[in-house]
């Protein structure tokens, strides 16, 4: 197998550790082990004090897996959640699984690299179908049926988007899933910025709830702030498909890691509380940023974002994003996300507003665009 570099994951990992001020994230702001123990209901405070540090089962701990159920897919099962070392690991187990060589399949672009890598690396065929920022970044349907041929086998989606920040409606999603039905695809939905943001609409529904051959990936990273957990999940109702993807899990991680698990039971038995502190962090640093566009509206553009915690901003002046980026970093240490690591060519710069100092890192860009 060979595949390219993740440009996005190797931009972070020589920037994220050393940069002091990452106006870039795609996370909201994080919590202690404390304060996660500390809301844990008596059951689970025992099974944390007496948690023994063994191999897990390989489809996650099933208490998790039923709380997931619960929390996120009510009308769905533990038996329909497969869990991961992230979502990152679900992208690969799963992609691998459902794109093979003779295959066709339709990913929206510019993307998470690895939605469209993994099934390259498979020798996959693959149409790049773009959201436009004209299109205020939707989701284009009648542009992917048209890309639909005799051998397409699945349509990769986003939302909310990395990097616009974008979503879809229910009736966007209730049409593509039509689409899907109709064609018998695949549809494989990565959520993982669900529930993170306050759109103007409510929520669209997770596909997986809706579509039998519908994938839901879900992770404790994005909205609950916990990356550092590796813990994301796929929800299918196909439970023989979800075999399918266990068995490259295998080859992977095998399994979970066990407190991992357990933080993760109890902060999702504790989601409204977690939430609501996050989702109250992205309402106040979007509120700066609305402030931060008008300001800057000579040199700055964006379609604001509606989900999710990252938006994508232009930048209308003469020089390149990129350069505008390497000046940030090494004479301000603050870290944007220029587009081109996303194979984006409109000189668009990602910016992250999940994190509690993203104040300080705006203020900081600030001083670097008191110099132009
Ligand atoms: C759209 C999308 N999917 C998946 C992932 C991977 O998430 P994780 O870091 O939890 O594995 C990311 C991370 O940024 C992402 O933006």
């Amino acid at each position: 197998m060979s595949i390219n570099i993740f440009k996005l994951e190797q931009y972070l990992a020589k920037y994220e550790f050393s940069a002091p001020y990452l106006l870039c994230c795609s996370d909201a702001e994080s919590f202690s082990m404390r304060e996660i123990i500390d809301m844990a209901n008596p059951e689970n405070k025992a099974l944390w004090d007496e948690l023994r540090l063994g191999y897990t089962e390989c489809w996650g701990m099933p208490t998790l897996r039923a709380q997931i159920a619960i929390s996120l897919y009510p009308t769905l099962q533990a038996s329909n959640i497969l869990c991961f070392a992230g979502a990152e690991e679900g992208i690969f187990c799963a992609l691998n699984i459902l794109c093979q060589e003779d295959d066709h399949i339709i990913v929206l672009t510019p993307c998470y690299q690895s939605l469209a890598e993994v099934p390259k690396s498979k020798g996959t065929t693959i149409t790049e179908i773009e959201l436009r920022e004209e299109n205020s970044w939707r989701i284009d349907l009648l542009t992917i049926e048209r890309a639909i041929r005799a051998n397409t086998k699945c349509i990769v989606i986003n939302f909310p988007h990395n990097p616009t920040g974008q979503v879809i409606t229910q009736q966007e999603l209730t049409a593509l899933i039509s689409l899907c039905e109709a064609h018998d695809l695949w549809l494989f939905s990565d959520e993982v910025y669900r529930l993170l943001g306050n759109p103007n609409q409510p929520w669209a529904a997770c596909a997986a709830e809706l579509y039998p051959k519908a994938l839901s990936l879900g992770v404790m990273s994005k909205a609950f702030g916990m990356a550092g957990l590796r813990i994301g999940w796929i929800a299918c109702q196909d439970v023989e498909l979800l075999k399918k993807v266990e068995s490259m899990k295998h080859y992977t991680s095998i399994c979970n890691s066990a407190p991992s698990e357990v933080l993760s039971l109890i902060a999702l038995q504790n989601k409204d509380k977690i939430l609501a502190r996050n989702n109250q962090i992205v309402a106040h640093n979007l509120m700066l940023l609305d402030d931060f566009m008008q300001e800057y509206a000579d040199i700055f553009s964006w379609v604001r974002p509606q989900g999710g915690c990252v938006g994508f901003i232009k930048y209308k002046a003469k020089e390149t994003v990129e350069s505008l980026a390497e000046k940030a970093v090494d004479n301000h240490g603050v870290l944007l996300m220029p587009g081109s690591i996303y194979e984006h060519s409109g000189n668009h710069f990602r910016i992250g507003f999940g994190r509690k100092n993203m104040p300080d890192s705006l203020a900081k860009f600030r001083d670097l665009l008191s110099t132009i």
